[in-house]
């Protein structure tokens, strides 16, 4: 069984419709710490240590937030800062990540057509999380192509929400027990464009 850390991201939790169903979707599931860095550090401080120690004790690490200005909340760039020490997590003696799993998981307010070239936004996704995924290759990591939830702006109907939900509630037990298709997922531009080509049943 795989360990899950799911560093979660939101400034502003109370008025948080879709990260707050996502999260409490994966709530209390073994395995799965869900770690809330705007709730352990409202002042920014950061106890790299903590974190660091965090980080060793389990396999999959994975980036929950709403996207924000084409990139993450401030606290993910100030942990990503502060925690990824030389020495530690790159660098000739830094390898405590190497060999670890990480994605994101994101909620945008943009929709699919504006995720392009072309498009309102300009860019794909995937291009746009492309400073993660660097980071991830020199921290010696796997990088997995994100879970997506697009077009919040809209509303999204409650059956949708709920789509959502299930959906990365599989993915996160599927990581857990080790039934992710890793090979098959990389040719995905998110984890969930298609799970049942990626999952294996139990
Ligand atoms: C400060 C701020 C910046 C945002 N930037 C973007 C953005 O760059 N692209 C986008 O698609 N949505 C953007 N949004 C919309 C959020 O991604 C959206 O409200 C969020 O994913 C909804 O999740 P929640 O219900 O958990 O809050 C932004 C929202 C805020 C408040």
């Amino acid at each position: 069984m795989n360990k899950i850390l799911i560093l979660f991201a939101h400034p502003a939790f109370k008025r948080s419709t879709i990260n707050a169903a996502l999260r409490d979707g994966i709530e209390g599931e073994d395995g799965i710490t869900i770690h809330d860095l705007y709730g352990a550090y409202p002042d920014f401080f950061i106890d790299v240590d903590y974190e660091q120690r965090l980080c060793e004790a389990h396999d999959i690490i994975i980036f929950q937030h709403p996207f924000y200005w084409y990139s993450t909340p401030a606290i993910l760039k100030e942990w990503l800062d502060l925690v990824l020490e030389h020495g530690w997590a790159y660098g000739s003696q830094g390898n405590a990540l190497a060999g670890k799993y990480t994605l994101q998981a994101i909620t945008a307010g943009g929709d699919g057509a504006s995720y392009r070239t072309g498009g309102t936004n300009g860019h794909t996704i995937g291009e746009l999380i492309s400073p993660y995924r660097a980071t991830a290759s020199l921290c010696g990591m796997h990088w997995l192509p994100p879970f997506v939830v697009l077009g919040v702006h809209r509303g999204l109907p409650g059956v949708i929400v709920n789509g959502h939900v299930e959906r990365y509630r599989q993915a996160i037990i599927a990581l857990r027990d080790g039934r992710v298709n890793y090979q098959e997922a990389a040719r995905h531009e998110y984890l969930n464009s298609n799970l049942k080509a990626i999952i294996r049943e139990p």
